[in-house]
């Protein structure tokens, strides 16, 4: 599973004006489009659905018709998580794509199927939510691939329960400056914070952009900061 981000220079993910901030840059968005057609779902937590109405599409055509040509759906199945239930049928994610998963607690479950009828497929995990449920349930759908694109919340958990096999971190020239602004992570409890160094699998230059990819459950060869003092 791979956790997807692009952050400012001083490590944010957004501002806090009611408007989308699109940070990163057009090769980064087509470097993306490329990650999605080869995943099997798209993630994003409700926060992030209700913040910036995103519609999570393949928007390569070469892209969707070779998916197409594999025997797949030209789109992602899209995910989404919300103990609410509180999201708006008039969400873009719900009337484009292919189709739709919200796992929700029993508390949820009830509202969301009042709202949305038949807009999506309402999975209920209990009482709350665990993760490693949400993805054993996800691989009974046939997920083998998946893509979480954020907010931090929904980062913060696949990350500190130890369920990430990559992030895909876009470092992108803007500063934003608000203590606010969320950032990528929360403060919790990683593993192996805060001396275990993750490995690191690849860079790229994408314009003013750098993607940095790692691997978080596989250990860096370098050794951990402290063994470098004199
Ligand atoms: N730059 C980027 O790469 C990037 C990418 C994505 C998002 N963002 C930004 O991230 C911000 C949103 O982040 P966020 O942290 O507020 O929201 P989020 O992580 O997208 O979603 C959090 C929501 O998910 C649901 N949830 C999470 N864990 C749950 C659990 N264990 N049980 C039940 N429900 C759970 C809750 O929904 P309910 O409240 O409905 O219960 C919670 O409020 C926005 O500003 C967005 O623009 C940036």
């Amino acid at each position: 599973m791979l956790l997807k981000v692009a952050t400012s220079i001083d490590g944010y993910i957004d501002d806090t004006s009611p408007n989308r901030l699109y940070l990163s840059n057009a090769a980064d968005f087509d470097r993306v489009d490329q990650v999605r057609a080869e995943c099997d779902a798209i993630l994003i937590g409700a926060g992030t659905l209700r913040a910036d109405n995103p519609r999570l599409l393949i928007k390569s055509e070469a892209r969707r018709a070779a998916r197409a040509a594999r025997g797949e759906t030209e789109h992602l199945l899209k995910v989404t998580i919300t103990g609410s239930g509180k999201l708006d049928p008039d969400l873009r994610f719900w009337h484009t794509g292919d189709k739709k998963l919200v796992y929700t607690t029993d508390a949820g479950a009830a509202r969301l199927r009042q709202q949305l009828g038949g807009l999506a497929d309402i999975v209920t995990l209990g009482s709350s939510i665990d993760f490693g449920a949400l993805l054993d349930d996800l691989g009974e759908h046939g997920v083998r691939k998946l893509l979480v694109e954020g907010g931090t919340v929904i980062h913060t958990a696949f990350l500190s329960a130890g369920l990430a096999d990559e992030i895909q971190m876009a470092i992108t020239p803007l500063v934003i400056g608000d203590a606010a602004a969320p950032r990528f992570l929360n403060p919790a409890s990683y593993p192996g914070a805060p001396h275990r160094r993750m490995r690191l699998v690849g860079t790229e230059q994408l314009g003013d952009t750098v993607l940095l990819r790692y691997a978080p459950k596989e250990e860096s060869d370098e050794p951990p900061g402290h063994a470098w003092r004199p």
